[in-house]
């Protein structure tokens, strides 16, 4: 192709993006997904037209992880790589799959037709093992499905074509509650906060009459349904716990310009996959809760950022979004309230854990690498290009849908005191019905591992790798911001697994997903990983378990996001409650060197036909 020159397909895709330097990621994300990788001459022409240092672009492509700036082959195979899959036996499957291609794992085969890798979590840990073929997810592995699927891509048949069954995936919900149990009819919940427009439903808002003087009844109704979103004391599900009503009304009063509301679906923590179920299964409600805070906040502007792994969800989303626009849900003048205008669109990542977090997110819907911005200032004031931004979290949207309905006291009468509402878990590992459970707060882990078929329990890990890991000992603990707070991920080990080997799964993914940004972080995560690799190679020793406890001060003093806060968390609760499986690898209490420096002279000494004492290095020091 000469140079600056795009083929028709191309020029298309640039022109359905209007040009626009902020489609960067979904530009190249649909080249990738047409071409299979990002040629050098497309990079220059996408330069020239979208008026961006070709700097910018290469190091957009070099960010993400399912975009490559070289062939990865016609197809690309990718395991999913949490502990859950290598549980259910992911590696000997993926060593299965490249015996029977040819394959050596990483490598694109010679004729460029096929490669085999590993990738993070993909959220399908209720039906492990899974991969991604070209993108696709694919659950429930096995030797059989695999051979299919070597036979699909020998006979070079395009992944579109392959078999529906084989892309399969299960909803899983085995306990529903207020969420996933609703019965809401489409737009139910906003007919009920523009009625309260003309009926003040609360005190607060009663004693804001004066704004009835002073605004139209929208004004009023958003403000009132503001107030029952405080009310309701809703906190944000993604992790961190903020108040919703609050972060709304910062939000609401920031100062004027356009404002946005943006659904983080990017679930990326490994063992979490709640978010799949409700945008599978309740993504008009999602919909609908991002319409309210959109009339709550006066917003015209919605983006869903769905994580790449479930870019199987995006033509049955935008479907949805589709049939509200028609059902004036959406759009223009919704419900025909004159001036209530907004509209919602999906962008798609491209494998970045830390796009999960809100400024990092933000960037990466400008176009950008997903790097964490400093903060303050916040995205409800400074967030998308600068402008007052609402982030929350798919379950939080679905719950503020709920609360726009039924009201802040009756979800706040659902819970404990200090934790109001429902929690949906994504349970997975050693239990006989993985899937989704959605309790009131306060539910203990006990419960919830006996509705699952837990038995012979050794470990949960709750919040996944960056949050806690507890002991037997502590099952009657509870679900709850005051005492186990969690984004979802409930992952059960049984007394068959080895606690070591989960946190040393965690210390690959935290390095492998690190974005480099600050080097606390990148050196710190990688230190971290050699140790736990250090230690499983038998030359461990106490001098590298009190490191560990010096580089999680250093990480959670001096890291610049909560990826970097949160890195050690596995190896400490481990540590603590698992002593003695990380004991009985160390090789002596004094430092051991993880290169053996004498077993590399071996080659040497071969050569020169030496093996005297003379040759070998730990004889001279110790004679
Ligand atoms: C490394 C990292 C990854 C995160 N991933 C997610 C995620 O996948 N989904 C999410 O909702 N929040 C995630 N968060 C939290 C977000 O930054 C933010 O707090 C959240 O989206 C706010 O929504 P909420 O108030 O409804 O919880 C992540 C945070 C960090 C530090
Ligand atoms: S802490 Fe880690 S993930 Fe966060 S900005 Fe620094 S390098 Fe990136």
């Amino acid at each position: 192709m000469p140079l600056n020159q795009l083929p028709t397909d191309l020029e298309n895709l640039l022109e359905r993006h209007a040009h626009d330097p902020t489609r960067l990621l979904q530009i190249l994300r649909e080249i990738q997904e047409i071409k299979g990788w990002i040629a050098p001459e497309v990079v220059d022409a996408l330069a020239e037209r979208l008026h961006l240092p070709r700097a910018r672009i290469e190091g957009v492509i070099g960010f993400y992880s399912f975009l490559h700036a070289e062939p990865v082959g016609q197809y690309r195979l990718l395991f999913s790589d949490n502990i859950t899959d290598r549980m259910l036996g992911n590696q000997d499957l993926l060593t299965y799959l490249c015996n029977k291609l040819w394959l050596e794992r990483g490598h694109v085969s010679e004729d460029g037709l096929v490669s085999v890798d590993t990738t993070s979590c993909t959220g399908l840990c209720d039906q492990g093992p899974a991969m991604l073929a070209n993108g696709w997810a694919i659950p429930n592995l096995s030797r059989e499905r695999l051979n299919q699927i070597a036979e699909l891509v020998l006979q070079k048949l395009p992944v579109p074509q392959w078999p529906r069954e084989l892309f399969a995936i299960e909803d899983n919900i085995h306990r529903a509650d207020i969420l996933l149990g609703n019965t809401l009819q489409p737009g139910a919940a906003l007919r009920a906060a523009l009625e309260r427009g003309n009926e003040p439903a609360t005190e607060a808002a009663a004693n804001a009459r004066s704004w009835r003087e002073a605004n139209p009844p929208a004004a009023l109704g958003a403000l009132t349904t503001l107030e029952e979103i405080k009310r309701s004391n809703l906190r944000g599900r993604g992790g961190a716990g903020f108040t919703t009503g609050l972060k709304w009304e910062a939000c609401r009063n920031a100062p004027a310009g356009p404002r946005y509301v943006v659904c983080n679906a990017d679930e990326g923590e490994p063992g979490t996959f709640k978010d799949r179920v409700l945008l599978t299964s309740q993504a008009d409600l999602v919909f609908e809760g991002m319409t309210v805070c959109a009339y709550a906040i006066d917003a015209r502007h919605g983006f869903l950022y769905l994580r790449g792994e479930y870019r199987y969800l995006l033509e049955p989303l935008n479907a949805v979004l589709e049939r509200r626009r028609a059902a004036n849900l959406l759009g223009k003048n919704i419900l025909d309230q004159a001036g209530f205008d907004f509209d919602i669109e999906i962008h798609v990542g491209a494998g970045a854990y830390v796009c999960g977090e809100e400024s990092a997110l933000i960037e990466s819907l400008e176009g950008k690498r997903g790097i964490p911005r400093n903060r303050p200032p916040y995205p409800v004031t400074h967030g998308y290009l600068q402008k007052p931004t609402t982030v929350n979290n798919v379950e939080t949207f679905c719950a503020a849908a709920m609360i726009a309905k039924n009201g802040g006291d009756w979800y706040r009468g659902i819970g404990t005191a200090k934790s109001a509402g429902s929690k949906i878990l994504s349970v997975s590992g050693d239990c006989a019905r993985p899937g989704i459970y959605e309790y009131p707060f306060g539910v203990t882990v006990r419960q919830v591992l006996s509705d699952c078929g837990a038995e012979n329990t050794l470990a949960v890990q709750i919040s996944g790798p960056s949050g806690v890991c507890i002991a037997a000992d502590e099952f009657d603990r509870r679900i709850a911001f005051e005492d186990l707070a969690t984004a979802g991920a409930f992952m059960v080990f049984d007394a068959s697994r080895d606690m070591f080997e989960v946190a040393r799964n965690f210390a690959h993914f935290f390095a492998h997903e690190s974005c480099g940004f600050c080097t606390p972080c990148r050196v710190g995560t990688a230190m971290l990983q050699a140790t736990m690799d250090k230690i499983a190679a038998g030359h461990g020793t106490q001098y590298d378990l009190a490191e560990i406890d010096k580089l999680d001060r250093v990480l959670h003093q001096s890291a610049h996001c909560g990826l970097g806060h949160t890195a050690c968390n596995p190896t400490l609760d481990t540590l603590k409650r698992f002593r003695p499986t990380y004991e009985r690898r160390l090789k002596s209490l004094d430092f051991e060197p993880a290169f053996d420096l004498d077993g590399a002279l071996a080659a040497a000494r071969r050569m020169t036909g030496r093996d005297d004492a003379g040759a070998h290095l730990r004889q001279e020091t110790e004679a």
